[in-house]
């Protein structure tokens, strides 16, 4: 749990070029849009080309946050990408963005926590900067999960798309150095930033996801392998858990959100998760539809969607949510 209050300054999108439609991959598989529509809510998803990878979606994603927020790559002294699909082993997909915005120097590394990533970037992010380490920070979700999926298994290669999300962060007393006027307009007391955040993960269910691959075990990068219905069944009973936890740790009820940003992995999940908690639907920002299932990237994608559209405005409280391979999961309450 954190009451630290690092603020929101912008935020900013990318996604490859090349639409593949439910339809294109009817025509591939045996599946049908009617299927993937009805069960998931997809009806189309971005698939990177040549020369399209998660460092450069990372990097055109991270230049449009720092447009919105009016800031120069210098301005930023932590960046952190959430990623399973790094453009290499190592060195961390951070370090190339780093260097491709030219601001070198400052502490950059990456965040395995798949579909979470984000909500554990997010949190590393608001601790780092709250004590101290920089002042402001560029959090990234990126992936290009086409490029580790099984394109002749049905059951996943018509759930997952790629694209990256990326927000500012800027610590409490960045702009006040003296600190003083923070604590009257600190996230706790009403004003923006982040209020209360939550992470968990449980080993024991490692085989309902996990790619069959890796350095260590079979010196190939691997595809996705997941038990989808069970994967659901823990998705929905996590996430309405740890909403219950963030949403009692900063003392406010669920009618107070304005906004629910949720991982887009199934519209179902989307909608059970809502009904557990006694949120309207109308508050849930949806893009899977559009987007897919892009693991770490799809919370600050669909953040960036509904801020740009007008729907998230300045004030509204905002609950981030994602669970994802491990199991991890985690949820932020933000006070934009
Ligand atoms: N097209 C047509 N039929 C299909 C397809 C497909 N693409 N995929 C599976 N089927 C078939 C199955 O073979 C099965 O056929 P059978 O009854 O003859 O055996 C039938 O459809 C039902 O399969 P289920 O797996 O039981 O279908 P379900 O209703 O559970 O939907 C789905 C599957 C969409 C994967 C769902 O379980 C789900 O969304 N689970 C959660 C997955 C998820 O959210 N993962 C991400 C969270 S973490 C992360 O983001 C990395």
């Amino acid at each position: 749990m954190s009451k630290t209050g690092s603020r929101i300054l912008g935020a900013g999108s990318a996604l490859p070029k090349r639409v593949l439609t439910n339809a294109e991959l009817a025509a591939q598989i045996d599946t049908s849009d009617e299927w993937i529509v009805e069960r998931t809510g997809i009806r189309q998803r971005h698939i990177a080309g040549e020369g399209e990878t998660t460092s450069t979606l990372a990097t055109e994603a991270a230049l449009a946050a720092l447009d919105d927020a009016g800031l120069k790559p210098e301005d930023i002294g932590l960046i952190i990408v959430a990623t399973a699909t790094p453009d290499n082993t190592f060195p961390a997909t951070a370090t190339k963005v780093q260097h491709a915005l030219g601001c070198n120097g400052g502490v950059a590394f990456d965040v395995a926590a798949v579909c979470s990533g984000f909500l554990y970037a997010m949190t590393t992010a608001d601790s780092l900067l709250t004590t101290g380490t920089a002042k402001r920070a560029l959090v990234i979700g990126a992936e290009t999960f086409s490029r580790i999926l099984d394109w002749e298994d049905r059951t996943t290669c018509v759930l997952f798309g790629d694209g990256a999300g990326a927000i500012v962060l800027e610590a409490p007393d960045a702009s006040n150095p003296a600190g003083s006027a923070s604590a009257e307009n600190s996230a706790a007391n009403g004003g923006p930033g982040v209020i209360a955040s939550r992470l968990h993960a449980d080993g024991a269910n490692h085989d309902l996801l996990y790619v069959d691959g890796g350095p260590s075990t079979t010196q190939t990068v691997g595809h996705l392998r997941m038990k989808g219905r069970e994967v659901f069944r823990h998705a929905v009973v996590n996430l309405a858990n740890v909403l219950g936890e963030v949403i009692e740790d900063a003392g406010i009820s669920a009618d107070d959100i304005d906004w629910v940003v949720p991982h887009q992995a199934n519209a179902r999940i989307l909608d059970a998760t809502a009904r557990k908690l006694g949120i309207s639907a109308d508050k849930v920002i949806v893009t899977v539809d559009k987007h897919a299932n892009t693991s770490a990237a799809s919370v600050p994608l669909a953040f960036d969607v509904a801020r740009r559209d007008g729907r998230i405005k300045p004030g509204d409280l905002v609950m981030f949510e994602a669970m994802g391979g491990g199991f991890t999961w985690g949820a932020s309450l933000v006070r934009m």
